[in-house]
């Protein structure tokens, strides 16, 4: 197994797993000195390019951003997103899982599901692609109004199943996005491999955030969000610090000129 992924394992019970999303390299740099993972998630679509799903990602706008971010990686595992549409069979699974591994040089890829998917995660895995499993609140088949999930005896019995299906096919993590406190700590409890929350309590083996979000550069009401940082105050700031130097023909000064 990829060490980098059995030190994420071996975090389980010890100390929580830190999981960030960057797109880009300057981003990842920044990222990579915290993060325990990095991920290009497929967030990026409503992110950056305003789609109100994240099911019109393309494998082309995830293998690009995952180029990029791979150059501001030294440490942390990156794991990429396999958009909507690209893992509906084993073999487009496959195909893409290793297009996405080969063309960006990534330590693993990220699907969306349990039950509905296992075929594909254990075609994935007996193919040597690490997988992370994703469950819960899962964007790219999200119908009608968001609604947090596991709060009732059934939802919490299938996402105990599904979660115990992803372990046992051999996924080294599981991302639950949006689900009640006491099934996500049930669910945590369960597994041997780690769970990283997202809405789902502290009781999570470690936590996931988009990184626009939590500084601020995304304006969300996500309950989920807490804005660490205002980004937009600097970047306001050294803005209008510019136009006002340009006007007043201070910029460029005989240092900044050739
Ligand atoms: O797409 C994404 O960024 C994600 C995380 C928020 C978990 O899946």
């Amino acid at each position: 197994m990829n060490k980098k992924i059995q030190k994420i394992i071996n975090k389980k019970n010890k100390t929580k797993i830190v999981c960030l999303t960057a797109y880009s390299k300057n981003m990842a740099e920044e990222v990579d000195r915290y993060a325990d993972i990095t991920l290009v998630g497929d967030s990026l679509g409503s992110v950056l390019y305003n789609f109100n799903t994240t099911r019109k990602v393309t494998l082309t706008n995830m293998l690009d951003h995952s180029k990029s971010v791979k150059m501001g990686i030294k440490k942390s595992l990156m794991v990429v997103d396999m958009p909507f549409n690209t893992y509906d069979s084993n073999n487009k699974a496959l195909k893409n899982a290793k297009k996405i591994i080969k063309d960006t040089k990534c330590d693993a890829v990220k699907l969306e599901g349990g039950k509905k998917i296992i075929k594909q995660v254990n075609y994935l895995i007996k193919n040597k692609i690490p997988v992370m499993g994703h469950l819960g609140v899962l964007p790219q088949t999200i119908k009608g109004k968001f609604r947090s999930k596991g709060k009732t005896e059934r939802e919490k019995r299938t996402l105990i199943n599904d979660a115990i299906l992803l372990q046992n096919s051999g996924a080294f993590a599981i991302v639950l996005e949006c689900i009640k406190t006491s099934t996500a700590k049930k669910i945590t409890e369960i597994l041997k491999i780690p769970t990283i929350g997202i809405g789902s309590s502290v009781n999570c083996d470690g936590q996931v955030l988009v990184t626009d979000d939590l500084i601020g550069l995304n304006e969300t009401k996500i309950k989920f969000v807490k804005k660490f940082v205002n980004i937009k105050k600097y970047i306001k700031s050294g803005v209008k610090k510019f136009s006002e130097d340009v006007k007043l023909k201070k910029y460029p000064s005989k240092k900044h000129s050739y």
